[in-house]
């Protein structure tokens, strides 16, 4: 074999290296960036099953004062399409399949003028509270047998927190959001000492560029 042969094969070869790596470059590139759009869609599925599991676990989740206080707004006037199309909200709003909603939290029971509510509607009694509302709208028909009000319920707490904080904002006075329980404090040992939070205070000034 001469030298000429040689280099040949040793050209060869390393052609052959540069094309592997450039091929296995090439292929991780698409790989990476079909990664996100194959992966979606099972990684939601995960999540809605572990989130499912979760709430069968703990059917109590945490407490409507919590939840009410989260709730925002955007999900609130999502969820209350579902309520649009028998109930009005506005101040002096008509009755429509339902009774108008207007300054509906801490409001007694079945008492809009002029709609002819249910018996069992009629006959309850007591002011709509946070919770009834909760209860109320998880399942109408369990919590008030034989109510007018033909709608399958709100599953999720969440849901119902997030349309029952809107409506306490339908009104001159909104009802006070029932107090949510105080986390439970460590002992003051988790107080970051005087000493170092000067000296990250430090730190960070540093990092922050001069303009
Ligand atoms: C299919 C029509 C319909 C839908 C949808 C509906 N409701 Fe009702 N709602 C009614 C009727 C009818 C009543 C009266 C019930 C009765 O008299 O038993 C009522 C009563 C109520 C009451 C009690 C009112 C009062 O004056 O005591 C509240 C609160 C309420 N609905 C909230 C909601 C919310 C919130 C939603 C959406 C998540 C909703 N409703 C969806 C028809 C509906």
């Amino acid at each position: 074999m001469d030298s000429f042969e040689l280099n040949k094969i040793v050209l060869a070869l390393l052609l052959t290296v540069l094309l592997v790596i450039g091929i296995n470059g090439l292929a991780s590139t698409i790989f990476v960036e079909e990664e996100p759009g194959t992966n979606a869609f099972p990684i939601e599925t995960e999540v809605e099953e572990v989130a499912t599991i979760v709430e069968e676990a703990a059917p109590e989740g945490p407490p409507l004062a919590e939840l009410l206080a989260l709730a925002s707004v955007e999900k609130g006037l999502s969820v209350f399409k579902k309520c649009k199309i028998c109930h009005t909200v506005d101040n002096g709003g008509k009755n429509m399949i339902g009774p108008n909603l207007w300054d509906i939290v801490g409001r007694s029971k079945g008492s809009v003028d002029g709609f002819s509510y249910s018996d069992a509607m009629k006959e309850t009694g007591g002011d709509w509270t946070y919770e009834d509302l909760d209860g109320f709208l998880k399942k109408p028909g369990d919590f008030l047998a034989k109510t007018k009000m033909k709608f399958a319920g709100l599953k999720k707490p969440a849901d119902r927190a997030a349309v029952i904080s809107l409506m306490r904002s339908f009104s001159d006075a909104p009802v006070d959001l029932p107090a949510v329980a105080a986390p439970e404090m460590d002992a003051p040992e988790t107080e970051v000492p005087v000493e170092n939070s000067e000296e990250v205070s430090e730190e960070v000034s540093e990092e922050v560029p001069e303009e």
